[in-house]
């Protein structure tokens, strides 16, 4: 067995409270398999989200619902196997922790004893603090999510940015100071106005972490198929695509299919 020192620091929660005492910014992606976990953990990335927008991206669904606790369960296994250094935090998804403490700490044991991974993240401020609560209870760090939440797309109706109304943003505050109280670590701010952002980000003292969120907070979360262009019908004016990788994925399948009709591949040195 190699005994050999890895030169690098692995990412704890209590890394994450320091980078946000010191003013470092955290850098946060998606990852649902193990290729790309690899990719992303070998990048550099802080934490590795393996969030139920699996449920769109990798398994064609609608809307985060319909993804359960099992197929998570199978894609953090995978993305567990790839990590050497991030975070690795998975979506308890929808169903699997409202409305009832014992089954959310369930769910979260599943998640913890069959993947590896080493956080939890739910959706939802005050009517989930007893779940957060309970989780915790078992030693299980939990990252809490406000503003647009996907799993309740049926109630909000749109993806349209939350919290533009004064009474939506003071119960956003309140509930942002109710998940720092009953113990999560971090916290995702997801679409609603950067100066409410950045507002939340100064009354916490935990690290808040946002999607179309503004500058102002404490990191940033992408999902990685977005970021990479690998999806292309999803255009929301805080995505910054680094890559188009539809449209080269695309013309190298074509490239391929063409080349095995002209007989082209493979060629002599191709073959034994
Ligand atoms: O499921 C997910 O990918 C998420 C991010 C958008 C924060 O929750």
């Amino acid at each position: 067995m190699s005994v050999a020192k890895k030169e690098f620091k692995k990412v704890t929660t209590h890394v994450l409270q320091e980078m946000k005492r010191t003013g470092e910014k955290i850098s946060m992606l998606t990852a649902y398999d193990y290729t790309m976990a690899k990719i992303v953990d070998n990048g550099g990335i802080d934490v590795i989200l393996v969030g139920d927008s699996a449920s769109n991206v990798m398994h064609g669904h609608e809307t985060t619902l319909p993804i359960t606790l099992s197929q998570m369960i199978d894609h953090a296994a995978a993305v567990v196997r790839a990590v050497d250094r991030a975070l690795v935090v998975v979506d308890l998804p929808f169903g699997t922790y409202q409305g009832n403490s014992k089954e959310a700490l369930n769910s979260a044991i599943r998640i913890m004893k069959e993947s590896g991974a080493h956080a939890v993240k739910l959706e939802g401020g005050k009517e989930v603090k007893e779940s957060i609560e309970r989780i915790l209870t078992a030693g299980i760090p939990v990252m809490g999510h406000l503003g647009l939440m996907p799993q309740s797309i049926y109630k909000f109706g749109t993806y349209n940015v939350r919290a533009k109304e004064e009474e939506e943003a003071d119960k956003l505050i309140e509930d942002a100071l109710i998940l720092e109280k009953s113990g999560c670590f971090a916290l995702v701010l997801e679409k609603i106005p950067a100066n409410l952002a950045e507002k939340v980000s100064k009354s916490v003292t935990i690290p808040v972490i946002g999607i179309g969120a503004g500058g102002g907070v404490d990191g940033q979360v992408l999902v990685t198929h977005d970021m990479m262009g690998m999806t292309h019908e999803f255009s929301p004016r805080f995505l910054r695509r680094y890559l188009n990788l539809y449209t080269e994925m695309t013309e190298a399948v074509k490239h391929y299919v063409s080349d095995i009709k002209s007989k082209d591949f493979p060629n002599s040195n191709e073959q034994y």
